[in-house]
């Protein structure tokens, strides 16, 4: 090979040595900034995330803010009223234990104790009008004594828990 031979291999080597050092910083870099990228978010995650940050509650205003109002208690109780209370006992003891006794055994709001001298009356109107009573509410005796999810059975029974158990 002559000289100029010689030079021109040499710079074409260098050349190509060159352009390979170059692919393979862009090779690198490449790699660098996908890596620099959020990671995608998934239909899943974006639905937890909206869940987490989802306001707890609701702010009411003006008419159609009573009509709001009015249908999201109407949804609370229609879908309190697909689950099943207490695990669905019919024990009348436990349910008056769980929820009763918050006014019964107190007497809050003017609701009767347990003692045979404040159910004389009550008594007097018969067994079946004390449950009618007590599923549907009277006066300050709110309906299934504010739990919707009781069956007529569970309050029925708790009734008669009730007037079986006064001192
Ligand atoms: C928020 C308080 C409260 C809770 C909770 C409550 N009651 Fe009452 N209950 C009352 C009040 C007040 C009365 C009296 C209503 C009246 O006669 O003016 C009453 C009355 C009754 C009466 C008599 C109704 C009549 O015709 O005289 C029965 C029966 C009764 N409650 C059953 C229950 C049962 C069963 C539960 C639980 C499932 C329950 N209550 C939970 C407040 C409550």
């Amino acid at each position: 090979m002559r000289d100029h031979d010689l030079v021109f291999m040499k710079n074409f080597a260098q050349v190509i040595a060159g352009l390979v050092l170059i692919t393979v910083v862009l090779i690198l870099a490449g790699i660098y900034f996908n890596g620099k990228r959020p990671a995608e978010v998934t239909p899943a995650q974006q639905a937890a995330t909206q869940a987490r940050i989802a306001p707890a509650g609701a702010v009411y205003a003006g008419q159609t803010g009573a009509a709001a109002q009015a249908a999201a208690v109407a949804a609370a109780a229609e879908a309190a009223k697909g689950q099943v209370a207490y695990g669905g006992t019919l024990d009348g003891g436990e349910i008056y234990g769980q929820l009763c006794a918050g006014c019964h055994t107190s007497g809050a709001a003017g609701a009767p104790k347990l003692l045979k001298a404040e159910w004389g009356a009550r008594l007097a109107q018969g067994n079946d009008l004390l449950h009618k009573h007590a599923i549907e509410g009277i006066r300050a005796m709110p309906a299934r004594g504010g739990n919707p999810s009781l069956t007529d059975e569970q309050v029925i029974a708790t009734v008669d828990w009730m007037i079986g158990n006064l001192k």
